[in-house]
């Protein structure tokens, strides 16, 4: 038997400001222990790639999905919604081991120590809720290059992955709004773009924050005076190089949040009959013979099946995606023997391969004002509060800035062991090698910090993710690998070299107040830089690959090139996890394209 429950209600009782209340469909089916119920495609994980694609399918098709979480702005309130407090307030994404419990939010999983970095546990948030990561990220839009697709494309050996023929499946599901300059009041602020390759007519909002902060305008400027200029079409035209005004997946005429959850999810209650378990786990997938045939739930303790006519789709993340192929006998044989689960399909790159691109910062104060000094002091705050709720702009309506990409100076790859620069040389001549990403925050006496980061674009070191049990429940094995490629460690140093150039450049000089804050001005040589990435280098929450795409001959791959698993029928993998290679960018545009992609191979037939 199947309880239904469907309830329409405004989020005002979750969300504090009047700018927040938006009426939001509240669905989910809750299953009963008898029976089940079968559709044509059951979608384990109701995050990013899952959302997206259980919107389009369910266009065409009867739809189930299935999420461990419930509605993120119920259940963590502002945190969630409010721009700036992606980076103040969604305190889960802390990486340390004694992280906040929110188990109502985050999968709070940890790593093996990593060895070659100081063998730091790493904890490492994951939104277990629906939106999945896109509910926790930072919202910045940013496409990979052309050059990175094209390197996809050669993988797969499929052209249909290169970025001319990608474009119209990431403008499928975008709704651009223009920036709206008056609201972002800062005349070094305006960003450049191309329109023609965003598209309009998708439930996904994407625009430039209603609002910069001062000091990241400053920062900007010190990294185009050493020669990142910017780049006149932006990030999303296929070329990353030099800076941009970062767009950003926010509803600007709200400010709030955009995620999966708020775009498509709210696209297909309105105007499809998906079904969404909530508050519930796949612990299986069930097969007739090789032939995936529905998957096994568990809704508080009770556990019933749902079946599937169709296929079922897995997009329970990079993390959960393998785990629950290998719990459901998909993956290296010798470690399903070894757990006495049934081989379904010896794959063996089922968890491996995975790609985690990391960063390092340096920081130093600075006399600028900055969204978070203004928000922080009870001065400056009511204003800040009123902008925001009447206006949907000022400091809390924004999160991301400026982002900028380069390959190393030549000078500085001069200084790189000879075998870090054959490895990089190996890449395309358009790729780039690193990217900076400028912030500010607000120390407790008021005084605002700047923080530059440099970040690895193509990650040479590969970690892994197993399982210890059969149980879901079980948190997955996970190895980062991080700084296991030596490569990745000269980088990162180099980047840091970079980084002090910024700083010392007569911009940044001006508006710096004393000596640098991190690392300081004691790490010096390369030594001290090495063990200043070994303690500090951390996650950007970009990791994907542990089902990696590949040719049908590839060994290691885990889906072909329409995400269908290898070795078993009706069975796709559609999320972060099957992008086969280490790219540039931020990944949510490339998630929510390749679930448009996919849905429309398999709309096709
Ligand atoms: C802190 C943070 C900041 C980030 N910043 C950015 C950014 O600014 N820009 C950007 O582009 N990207 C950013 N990212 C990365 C980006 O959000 C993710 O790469 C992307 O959302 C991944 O999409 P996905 O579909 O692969 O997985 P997810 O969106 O994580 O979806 C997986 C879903 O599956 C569910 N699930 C898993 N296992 C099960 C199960 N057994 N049963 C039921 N449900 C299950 C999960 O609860 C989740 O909802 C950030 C990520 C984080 C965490
Ligand atoms: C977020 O919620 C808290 C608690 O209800 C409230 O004090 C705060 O003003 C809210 N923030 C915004 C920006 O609305
Ligand atoms: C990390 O742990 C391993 C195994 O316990 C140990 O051999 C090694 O010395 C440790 N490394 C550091 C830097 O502590
Ligand atoms: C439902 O679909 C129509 C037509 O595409 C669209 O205009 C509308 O915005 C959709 N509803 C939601 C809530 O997205
Ligand atoms: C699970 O059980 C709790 C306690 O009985 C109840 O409050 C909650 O609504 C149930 N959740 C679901 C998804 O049915
Ligand atoms: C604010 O705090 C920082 C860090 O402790 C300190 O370096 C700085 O001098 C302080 N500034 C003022 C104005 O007190
Ligand atoms: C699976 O693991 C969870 C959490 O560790 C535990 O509560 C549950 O009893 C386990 N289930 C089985 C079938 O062992
Ligand atoms: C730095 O500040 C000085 C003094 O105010 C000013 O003359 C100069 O133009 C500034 N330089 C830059 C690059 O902003």
């Amino acid at each position: 038997m199947m309880i239904m429950r469907g309830t329409i209600i405004a989020l005002s009782s979750a969300l504090a400001s009047a700018a927040q209340i938006r009426t939001r469909v509240i669905k989910a089916e809750q299953g009963g222990n008898i029976g089940g119920a079968t559709f044509d495609y059951v979608i384990v994980g109701g995050g990013t790639g899952g959302l997206t694609i259980a919107a389009r399918l369910a266009e065409v098709a009867s739809v189930a999905v299935v999420e461990a979480g419930g509605y993120y702005e119920i259940e963590y309130g502002n945190a969630s919604v409010v721009p700036l407090y992606s980076l103040t307030k969604i305190d889960v994404i802390d990486p340390s081991e004694n992280f906040p419990h929110r188990p109502e939010i985050d999968w709070e999983l940890t790593t093996v120590p990593q060895v070659n970095a100081n063998n730091r546990t790493i904890h490492y948030a994951q939104g277990k809720t629906l939106g999945g990561s896109s509910a926790l990220n930072t919202m910045s839009y940013v496409r990979s290059s052309a050059a990175a697709y094209e390197r996809w494309a050669n993988i797969v050996d499929d052209d249909s992955y290169k970025f001319d023929k990608l474009l119209p499946h990431f403008k499928k599901s975008v709704r651009l709004t223009p920036p709206n300059l008056q609201k972002r009041n800062a005349l070094n602020a305006t960003p450049e773009y191309d329109s023609s390759v965003y598209g309009n007519g998708g439930p996904l909002d994407v625009s430039w924050n209603n609002w910069v902060d001062p000091s990241i305008t400053w920062l900007a400027k010190a990294m185009q005076a050493v020669g990142m200029n910017i780049n006149p079409k932006g990030w999303s035209a296929g070329n990353l190089n030099g800076g941009s005004w970062v767009p950003s997946t926010i509803d600007p005429a709200r400010a709030t949040r955009e995620s999966a959850e708020t775009s498509f999810l709210q696209y297909a209650l309105a105007n499809t009959s998906l079904k969404v378990y909530s508050h519930s786990i796949v612990a299986k997938i069930l097969f007739d013979g090789d032939s995936a045939r529905g998957v096994k739930v568990a809704t508080n303790g009770t556990t019933y099946e749902l079946s599937a006519r169709k296929e079922v789709i897995v997009s329970a993340g990079t993390f959960h995606s393998p785990q629950l192929l290998m719990v459901s006998g998909i993956g290296p044989k010798a470690t399903l023997d070894q757990l006495g689960i049934p081989v379904i399909a010896d794959l063996p790159g089922v968890g491996q391969n995975l790609r985690d691109p990391i960063s390092i910062g340096t920081s130093h104060l600075v006399n600028t004002i900055s969204s978070q000094t203004i928000t922080s002091n009870p001065i400056t705050e009511p204003e800040a509060l009123r902008q925001y709720e009447e206006e949907a702009a000022g400091p809390y309506s924004s999160a991301a800035g400026w982002i900028a990409y380069e390959r190393l100076t030549s000078k500085l790859r001069s200084t790189l062991p000879q075998s870090t620069q054959e490895k990089l040389a190996a890449l395309s001549p358009d790729s780039p090698e690193l990217s900076f990403i400028a912030g500010a925050f607000a120390l407790p006496n008021g005084t605002s910090q700047g923080a530059m980061s440099a970040i690895i674009c193509n990650t040479f070191s590969k970690g892994s993710v197993s399982i210890r049990s059969a149980n879901i429940s079980d948190q997955p094995i996970i190895d980062l690998g991080w700084l296991s490629n030596p490569a990745d460690t000269d980088v990162l140093i180099a980047g840091i070299k970079r980084l002090r150039q910024i700083w010392a450049s007569e911009t940044a000089r001006n508006i710096t107040l004393g000596a640098e804050v991190r690392p300081g001005e004691g790490v010096c040589t390369d030594a001290e830089l090495l063990e200043y990435v070994k303690a500090n280098a951390q996650q950007i929450w970009h990791p994907s690959s542990t089902c990696s795409m590949g040719k049908n001959d590839d060994k290691n791959a885990v889906v072909d090139s329409e995400a269908r698993v290898f070795g078993v029928k009706k069975l796709r993998v559609v999320d972060f996890s099957i992008v086969p290679l280490s790219i540039p960018g931020h990944p949510q545009a490339t998630v929510y394209m390749l679930a448009e992609k996919i849905a429309d191979a398999i709309k096709r037939g």
